[in-house]
């Protein structure tokens, strides 16, 4: 078994199980264990534990859902499991590194779910949030999620081949958990994540593709204050050794994960 789509380890993974089957709200906390569990909800548990282990698909494939940011999304395969560590500096509105009194517009590159863009706008409340994606059925799910939190008036659903459909709109933040896995560590993935959109995950042989396109043309969509946020991962050794005099800002993350850089507009000349 192997635990990386938003939980990293057995125990938690289980729990999600439970309170699912069951369905308890996870804030019930330590009190739900007092409750009695149905033998039709026990059967439940059982079958998602069969399916997990046997399968091993990503346990949020099989719940339909998925927890990012304080925010529950609906998922299934057409989208990467939400989990990025992004979520943390979303909920920190990207202080210190940007006013965010000051923010009007932000870009999420590769949506996906709709993960991190939903997740700003909620942190943003005056801003507008554009989202873009390359793939259209990863849209359809993105789409979903701005329904059920009724975020259509200020986000944005756009497919677009990184900026491609923007035109020339300027951004307070670009934010992108873009593909990063490069060849070799595309073929050791453990199973659960071959059940994941392979758009989602692989990005050339160094895992860097999509990065290199990012940053051709971020500097042209941010203010001249903006800044841009992008989740690299463990692919940040080979980033570093690419592009050896780029200053990289890497905060630091507290819920765990990180590989996650940023740049001022000007590092970007
Ligand atoms: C690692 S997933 C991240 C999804 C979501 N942002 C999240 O954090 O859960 C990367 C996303 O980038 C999208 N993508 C891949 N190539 C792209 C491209 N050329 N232009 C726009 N999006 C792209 C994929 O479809 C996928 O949804």
């Amino acid at each position: 078994m192997h635990f990386g789509h938003g939980t990293d380890n057995a125990r938690d993974e289980a729990a999600e199980i439970v309170f699912f089957a069951a369905g308890l709200e996870h804030a019930l906390g330590v009190c739900a264990y007092a409750k009695i569990l149905t033998a039709a909800r026990r059967a439940r548990i059982d079958a998602l534990l069969e399916r997990r282990i046997a399968l091993r698909i990503p346990l949020a494939y099989l719940t339909r859902r998925s927890f990012f940011a304080g925010l529950e999304l609906y998922v299934d395969a057409r989208v990467l499991v939400p989990r990025s560590p992004i979520a943390e500096l979303v909920l920190q509105r990207f202080a210190p590194w940007i006013n965010p009194r000051r923010v009007r517009r932000i870009l999420d590159v590769g949506t996906g779910s709709g993960a991190i863009a939903l997740a700003c706008a909620v942190a943003f409340p005056k801003a507008r949030v554009d989202a873009v994606d390359v793939s259209v059925a990863a849209l359809q799910v993105a789409r979903r999620n701005q329904r059920r939190l009724g975020l259509q008036k200020r986000v944005r659903i756009l497919r677009s081949d990184y900026f491609a459909a923007v035109g020339d709109c300027r951004y307070d933040i670009i934010v992108s958990n873009p593909p990063y896995v490069g060849r070799a560590e595309m073929r050791a993935l453990p199973r659960e994540y071959r059940h994941e959109p392979r758009l989602g995950l692989a990005s050339g042989a160094d895992g860097l593709n999509a990065v290199r396109a990012i940053f051709a043309a971020a500097r042209r969509h941010l203010t001249r204050d903006g800044i841009l946020v992008v989740e690299v991962g463990n692919t940040e050794c080979t980033l570093l050794r690419t592009f050896p005099t780029m200053p990289f800002i890497w905060p630091d993350i507290g819920m765990g994960g990180g590989g996650v850089f940023l740049l001022r507009a000007e590092d970007l000349d």
